[in-house]
């Protein structure tokens, strides 16, 4: 086991390069399943959900080749590819969902066990399950399992209640080979869903509307795999993370293989706190000459601000001047890490949906528990900014989603290190 033991009174400034998103690699392993032979990624990230999809495929019988260094995927799916992915995974990795559509397409069966996940809040299958009813798939719970079976999948006009993202992606998989039009209105339209249209495309599904809130879906017979490598969409929400942390930080960071145009609204909230952001071919450059302003933040599905980076955009305000309003409208429960960020000092309240922080001039550094990837990452930023250091322990979740995080953060400038500890309470 092992924390991370962060400094506060950091200025972060320099350099930093992000990897593929974790959120768009994780589903493009999954789409390989719909074509028989072998899909080639590049630029995925070297964490540990990477393998643990690595291992869902295999128990399905595809061969999967995961070079963590140089970043490559290579999955080899079998004609008659499995049906069922156990608990014992799905528990570990909700996005394992994610082979439910292709499988349901593919084999016209599929038992995806009922994920638990990552601890923020309640994440229905609802929309999932009613578009797979759509497309003419009976779905059924037994025993901790959903069971999806069909003949051929039927196109179909869908509405979604809610621009989810892994049900447009279930979907969107599903649909590549029905039978006829499929219609998905209020789909989501986050940059890892053009990515993973992009791929579709390029193993030969006919479908249009990537990036907009209407994909319209010509189902074929059979895809095959993409041509060449695909790589994957640089990761916003990593990037974004360092974004913040330098206009905390009040530092100067120019953030690599990015895209300014996938975080707009995350750039703009920053620029309106007094900080500087210069868009540039591959990134942009975020720096800060003084204290940040307190900005009100509101999350909405992209291209509104991201849900991934509030508790980061907390953390910001918590040292901020002024006051900020928070609003969370995709997941319920991600306020949780605010009592954490209280054990830092941090001035705020929660109401619902809504977080009211008063800036501080810094946080006090104390030990904290990252319960979620998000939160980690939200936890380490407020640490850069305490008085003394800060213990953050549970760091599996925040190496799920950061490669080498504290690596990166102290090429930046940071005093971040990697301790291992034992627990005397472990043995009891
Ligand atoms: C994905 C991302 C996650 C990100 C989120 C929103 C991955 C692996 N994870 O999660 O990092 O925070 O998008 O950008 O890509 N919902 C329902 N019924 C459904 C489906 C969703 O009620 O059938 C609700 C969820 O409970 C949640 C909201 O819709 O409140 C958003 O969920 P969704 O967009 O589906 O997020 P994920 O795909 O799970």
């Amino acid at each position: 086991m092992e924390h991370l033991v962060v400094a506060g009174a950091a200025r972060l400034a320099g350099e930093v390069a992000v990897d593929g998103a974790k959120n768009s690699a994780l589903k493009l392993m999954a789409a390989a399943l719909l074509a028989e032979g072998t899909t080639r990624l590049s630029r995925v990230p070297a964490i540990l959900d990477v393998d643990i999809m690595g291992e869902v495929l295999r128990r399905l019988g595809c061969r999967v080749e995961h070079d963590a260094p140089a970043g490559t995927v290579e999955v080899e799916v079998p004609a008659a590819v499995g049906t069922e992915a156990d608990y014992d995974l799905v528990r570990r990795m909700r996005a394992s969902i994610a082979v439910l559509g292709p499988l349901v397409a593919r084999r016209g069966e599929a038992r995806v066990a009922l994920p638990g996940g990552d601890a923020i809040g309640s994440r229905g299958l609802d929309m999932h399950i009613a578009g797979l009813n759509q497309l003419g798939a009976t779905v059924e719970s037994e025993h901790g399992y959903l069971i999806a079976r069909a003949g051929r999948l039927k196109g179909a006009t869908i509405w979604l209640d809610f621009p989810s993202v892994g049900a447009t992606e279930n979907l969107l998989m599903a649909s590549v080979l029905a039978k006829g039009t499929t219609v998905i209105d209020n789909a989501a339209r986050e940059p890892e869903i053009v990515d993973l249209c992009d791929l579709l495309v390029a193993m030969g599904a006919q479908l249009e509307g990537a990036g907009t809130s209407t994909l319209v879906i010509d189902g074929i017979d059979a895809l095959s795999p993409a041509p060449g490598v695909h790589e994957t969409v640089a990761d916003r929400i990593v990037a974004g993370t360092f974004a913040v942390a330098a206009v905390m930080t009040q530092g100067d960071v120019t953030v690599r293989r990015a895209r300014a145009d996938h975080l707009m609204v995350a750039l703009d909230t920053l620029s309106a706190t007094g900080a500087q952001v210069e868009p540039l071919p591959d990134g942009f450059r975020v720096s800060m000459e003084h204290r940040p302003r307190s900005v009100d933040v509101v999350t909405l599905p992209f291209p509104g601000f991201p849900t991934d980076l509030q508790p980061a955009v907390i953390a910001m305000s918590a040292v901020s001047d002024g006051v900020a309003m928070v609003t969370e409208n995709v997941f319920e429960a991600r306020f949780a890490f605010c009592d954490e960020l209280t054990r830092l000092g941090a001035d705020l309240k929660t109401d619902g949906h809504h977080a009211i922080v008063r800036g501080r001039p810094y946080l006090s550094g104390a030990p904290v528990v990252a319960s979620d990837i998000r939160a980690g990452a939200g936890l380490v930023l407020a640490g850069l900014v305490a008085d003394g250091p800060t213990e953050v322990s549970e760091i599996r979740h925040i190496d799920r989603g950061y490669v080498r995080f504290d690596e990166q953060l102290r090429a930046l400038g940071a005093n971040v290190r990697r301790v291992p500890v034992t627990d005397p309470f472990d043995e009891m």
